[in-house]
């Protein structure tokens, strides 16, 4: 038996995206189960994680020069670019935010509308579709700090002799499920983005075409 699934819908309907995505991956109650087991032994270490995430991106000068910019926005700049630290009060700030985002992520209870209203505002405003608030980061570097987040806390999970191997491949696997929606979350105004770009109108079927070619 086929179930309909409307493309418009996918692209404006937040809950109806996460409900077929959801369903197509199995991210299910166990789920979240799992990733509140999981909170129990990985909120000390967040911080940790968060601290990590930004020594990455401080790593490169490409994802390093996003935080100048967005601090001179910001701030008015009492802090010269060539100064901004790992220590600045602004990234210490930042760090945090990353922190309460990776918790709430873990702890959530029931994805509520709000909450998949958070994870997407997340995406979005990391693109250039938020207006005065967008950052427009390249997809590439977010793909590559999902995808850092999520092995750090492989390894956490990994590494906890609490957790019996049904345990860790159950948090494994919910891990994998939730990074896999906040990417779409992210990925859904990334391909927004560059279809208002481009100058050719299409019909839902040619955009379906131009994707898959
Ligand atoms: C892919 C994983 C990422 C996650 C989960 C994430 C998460 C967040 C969160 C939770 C905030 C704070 C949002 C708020 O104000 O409520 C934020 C802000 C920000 N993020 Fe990300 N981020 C990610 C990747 C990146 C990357 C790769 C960059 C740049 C290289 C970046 C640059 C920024 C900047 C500049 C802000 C500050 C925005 C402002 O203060 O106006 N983020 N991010």
């Amino acid at each position: 038996m086929t179930e309909h699934i409307d493309n418009d819908r996918l692209h404006v309907d937040i809950k109806y995206r996460f409900d077929y995505f959801s369903k197509f991956i199995h991210f299910t109650t166990e789920d979240i189960s799992a990733l509140n087991i999981f909170a129990s032994s990985a909120i000390s270490v967040i911080p940790v994680i968060s601290d990590s995430v930004y020594r990455k991106l401080f790593q490169y000068d490409i994802t390093k020069d996003y935080f100048i910019i967005q601090n001179d926005v910001f701030d008015g700049s009492s802090i010269k670019n060539e100064n901004l630290s790992l220590d600045s009060a602004q990234i210490i700030y930042r760090k945090d935010m990353l922190s309460g985002y990776l918790k709430r992520l873990l702890l959530q209870r029931e994805w509520t509308n709000e909450f998949l209203t958070y994870l997407s505002r997340i995406g979005r405003m990391h693109t250039s579709k938020a207006d005065s608030t967008s950052i427009n980061v390249d997809f590439i570097h977010v793909n590559a700090t999902l995808t850092y987040i999520e092995n750090l806390f492989i390894e956490t999970v990994w590494s906890n002799e609490n957790f019996d191997n049904n345990t860790k491949k159950n948090i494994l696997l919910a891990l994998n499920k939730v990074f896999r929606i906040q990417n779409d979350l992210f990925l859904m105004y990334y391909v927004e983005s560059l279809q208002d770009n481009s100058s050719i109108r299409t019909t839902n079927h040619e955009k379906r075409k131009c994707i898959c070619s």
